[in-house]
């Protein structure tokens, strides 16, 4: 079996942080979203890794390289446009050939593994043309939605309808025989001018094929927001193993799980777990409070921060209370004293600022 990671696409709902970096690579408990998928693909013994990459290939190669440190052989597949999850898998045929496969949505997290997923399929003498996972949600016409006959059989799929079917949405996670690719051939583009899979996916179940369902366990996230970025971060440091290899003075306290890096300095702070610390950051005169990430060479300083991911190399200084709150790389939040008092903003295109 192989697996086939799409990780291309355009990231709109998270600018300006997605200007300069793939949405795929944003960082939750200080790892980019898109590891978690690998892990679990490789967890699940699948290690023949294809990679749909686009307008930030570099970017998503530089981060990725070879596999070799997840014991994967990663296959780059360049797509030209993001023209759809079903036009991915029609690119990735050459790399698919006659395997059956795992697709897995490089911006989707699962608490649960991918194993029972995988035991699930291949553990039947007649396998299914295709294994969907689907997850009641509150806001169904934002996902594809499946309809399922009282004996739990898949009668119909739809990708984001005005008026959902049902309230169960199909995660970012399919598996399928080599019949998908005669169905990607054959359906055509949806009205946002896209190739859906769920398109395909339905026209395996017009077409005959069994199409299978589970429902999953545990929790599903789509990171491509703000708001469920941070639920991930959330849920995520809820299961870090604290460690603590940089240094902490005698006036700080650290309470509950956190990570400090190496290289990382708390100075007359206090540190309220879950919160990890990347290396080479200094928390000087402040608190960090639950559900944060701090990137590597950040230095808050006289601040209190909760609740929100800092990226690499951020400063935040004399800040009486951040939270909910996604900074990019490098930057700079500061409160000065200087006349006339203002805010004083240098802000990219898309950000957003709530102020109090
Ligand atoms: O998250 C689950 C949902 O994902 C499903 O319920 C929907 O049925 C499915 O269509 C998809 O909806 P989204 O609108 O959220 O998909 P998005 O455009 O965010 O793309 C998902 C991932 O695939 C993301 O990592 C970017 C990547 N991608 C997307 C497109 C359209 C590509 O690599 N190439 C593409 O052409």
């Amino acid at each position: 079996m192989k697996g086939l990671i799409l990780a291309g696409g355009a990231g709109t709902r998270l600018r300006p942080i997605t200007y300069t970096s793939a949405k795929q690579l944003v960082p939750v408990a200080n790892t980019p979203i898109l590891f978690y998928g690998l892990q679990s693909m490789v967890d699940a013994g699948i290690t023949d890794i294809g990679i749909i990459v686009g307008d930030t290939a570099a970017e998503v190669m530089t981060a990725v390289g070879d596999g070799a440190r997840w014991g994967a052989r990663v296959t780059y597949i360049p797509q030209d446009a993001p023209l759809g999850l079903a036009h991915c898998v029609l690119i990735a045929r050459e790399f698919l050939g006659a395997d059956d496969f795992v697709m897995y949505l490089g911006d989707n997290l699962l608490e649960q593994d991918l194993n029972t997923f995988v035991a699930a399929f291949t553990g039947q003498s007649e396998r299914p043309a295709a294994q969907i996972l689907l997850k009641a949600v509150p806001d169904p016409q934002r996902f594809g939605v499946a309809e399922l006959d009282a004996s739990g059989h898949v009668v119909r799929l739809v990708e984001k309808p005005a008026e959902p079917p049902s309230d169960l949405a199909l995660v970012g996670v399919y598996l399928f025989d080599p019949t998908i690719h005669e169905a990607v051939r054959a359906i055509e583009p949806s009205a946002r001018g896209e190739l859906e899979i769920t398109d395909a996916i339905q026209w395996l179940v017009e077409n005959g094929r069994r199409v299978q369902s589970q429902l999953l366990t545990g929790w599903w996230i789509d990171t491509g927001k703000l708001t469920p970025l941070l639920e991930a971060n959330r849920l995520l440091l809820e299961r870090i193993s604290p460690r603590l290899e940089g240094t902490i003075d005698d006036a700080s306290s650290i309470d509950g799980r956190v990570v400090l890096e190496r290289g990382a300095r708390v100075v007359r702070s206090q540190i309220r777990g879950p919160v990890v610390i990347g290396a080479g950051s200094a928390i000087v005169d402040s608190y960090i409070g639950p559900h944060t990430a701090v990137g590597n060479n950040c230095t808050i300083e006289h601040s209190e921060i909760e609740h929100s991911v800092l990226l690499e190399g951020v400063r935040v200084s004399g800040v009486p209370r951040l939270q909910d709150s996604l900074l990019g790389r490098e930057a700079v939040v500061t409160r000065t004293h200087a006349k006339p008092s203002a805010l004083r903003l240098m802000v990219g295109d898309h950000s957003q600022i709530d102020v109090e």
